[in-house]
């Protein structure tokens, strides 16, 4: 990364001037966000770790959220089966992928509540860290109701884990444990029950990115296969903290297109640490 750094600090070096710049938009002509940032940060480490603010939460991510929806769908699978009756029934050429819009993605709502339901039961984002900048007082969580305000003296860090919020029996009723996507067919939650990607200033710049991308992928997949197997002789999730909330062993599972001999449906997994 740092070689990267130092190789944008010299192409922008003259970036006030024209030359340089028009020589670093012209070579890719495309909108590089380095070279953005290295216009405006000239200090080699700050700029690095601009960088790796935006490489870090991308790592992975993704990529564990499909991995955890793989996971729920191996052990409730009548939704592989509905996702799947939703994707065939859309006018979809494979051979021209661009045949489905993004806003054909945005509205299968049968995708999307697969997709809400395991970032709230297994998101990949879980815990929140923040650290008071100054003495701060939070309006609720304190006291033995957990209604009187908190103090947070300046440099203290707070944690929230979204997890708990997630499975919280008050927001969620007692069914929270459970994976149920049609639970989202009651509409959204308010805005700070569900926070899979945060929320205010903060929030992840890249929540429809991931809602499109991992839309896309489970509709290929779905059509492609008629049927999918927990291959896992454990069934509880047994969580892995990394950067992402990941399956410590991995995610187990057979996909296949004719009828096969399955394995009796199971109840929810519980998810131990
Ligand atoms: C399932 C996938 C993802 C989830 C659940 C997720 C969740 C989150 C959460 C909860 C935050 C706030 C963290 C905090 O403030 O402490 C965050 C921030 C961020 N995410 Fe994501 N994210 C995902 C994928 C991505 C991807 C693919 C990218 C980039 C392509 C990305 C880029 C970012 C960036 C740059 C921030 C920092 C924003 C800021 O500090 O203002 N995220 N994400």
């Amino acid at each position: 990364m740092d070689a990267r750094v130092h190789r944008a600090l010299e192409l922008t070096s003259t970036s006030i001037g024209s030359k340089v710049e028009s020589h670093v938009e012209d070579s890719s002509n495309r909108y590089v966000l380095l070279y953005e940032l290295a216009k405006e940060i000239r200090d080699p480490v700050s700029l690095r770790f601009e960088l790796i603010n935006v490489f870090l939460p991308s790592r992975d991510t993704t990529a564990a959220l499909l991995s955890n929806i793989f996971f729920q769908l191996a052990r409730h699978r009548k939704y592989w089966t509905q996702l799947r009756e939703t994707a065939l029934s859309l006018p979809f050429d494979p051979a021209e992928p661009s045949s489905l819009s993004f806003s054909t993605l945005k509205s299968l709502l049968p995708f999307r509540h697969v997709i809400y339901e395991t970032l709230r039961t297994l998101g990949p984002a879980g815990r929140i860290f923040r650290t008071a900048r100054r003495d701060t007082t939070l309006p609720r969580g304190g006291g033995p109701d957990g209604r009187a305000p908190v103090f947070v003296p300046r440099g203290v860090t707070v944690c929230s884990l979204t997890y708990h919020i997630h499975h919280d029996k008050d927001i969620w009723g007692t069914d929270a444990d459970e994976f149920l996507p049609e639970r989202w067919e009651q509409g959204p939650k308010n805005a700070w029950q569900f926070v899979p990607f945060l929320g205010g200033p903060r929030i992840c710049p890249a929540q429809q990115q991931v809602m499109i991308q991992a839309t896309y992928l489970l509709l290929r997949m779905v059509r492609e296969f008629e049927w999918i197997q927990n291959r896992d002789e454990v069934w509880e999730y047994v969580e892995l903290q990394r950067m992402a909330v990941e399956s410590r062993r991995g995610v187990k599972i057979a996909l296949g297109s004719t009828s096969p001999v399955c394995p009796s449906e199971q109840s929810s997994p519980a998810v131990s640490s």
